[in-house]
């Protein structure tokens, strides 16, 4: 059972990524899911929780910015034995912000949303608790680059 963790700006190919590799076999939890609930987290603790319960695999898909915000999620995936995979997505604010042009409708965000969550994000590591972890970038009509997360690599250069 596989508990993931997207990380990246808005646009950088989370959800995208989702629907072409994991869609049929893993579960959705994503606030972007729950626009009127009050408290995000604590339903989105509840919803992993619920599958993982099942022994269903989750993909948690938000920006997922902070060493906090992953803590609370790999926590739950701890209780429940589960591998708990990362994949940041690489996130240079220009790209995103002309992908996020390109949107329509509600996907779109306002620039300074992405402004706000460049200033949060925080590069993930293993002492997190990641039993794995990878770097997936947007390629080529909807393909993704994913290779293996190096340590030590610069990232977004
Ligand atoms: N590999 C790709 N090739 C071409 N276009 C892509 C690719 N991946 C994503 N896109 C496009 O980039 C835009 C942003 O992608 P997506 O919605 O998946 O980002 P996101 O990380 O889920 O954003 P948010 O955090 O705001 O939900 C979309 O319009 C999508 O069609
Ligand atoms: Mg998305």
């Amino acid at each position: 059972m596989e508990l993931m963790i997207f990380i990246g700006l808005q646009a950088s190919g989370k959800s995208t990524f989702f629907r072409t590799h994991f869609a049929t076999t893993h579960e959705l939890v994503s606030k972007d899911l729950m626009r009127n609930n009050r408290n995000k987290a604590r339903r989105q603790a509840q919803l992993i929780e619920a599958s993982l319960k099942e022994g269903r695999s989750v993909v948690v898909d938000n920006t997922n910015a902070t060493v906090e915000e992953r803590a609370s999620i790999i926590q739950i995936g701890k209780m429940y034995g589960s591998e708990i995979i990362g994949y940041y997505f690489e996130s240079r604010l220009k790209n995103c912000c002309d992908r996020n042009q390109l949107r329509s409708g509600k996907a779109k965000v306002p620039d300074v949303a992405i402004y706000a969550t460049i200033k949060r994000l925080v590069r993930p590591c293993y002492a997190e608790g990641f039993d794995r972890l990878f770097y997936v970038r947007v390629a080529e009509n909807f393909r993704f680059d994913v290779r293996e997360w190096q340590e030590n690599e610069v990232k977004d250069g």
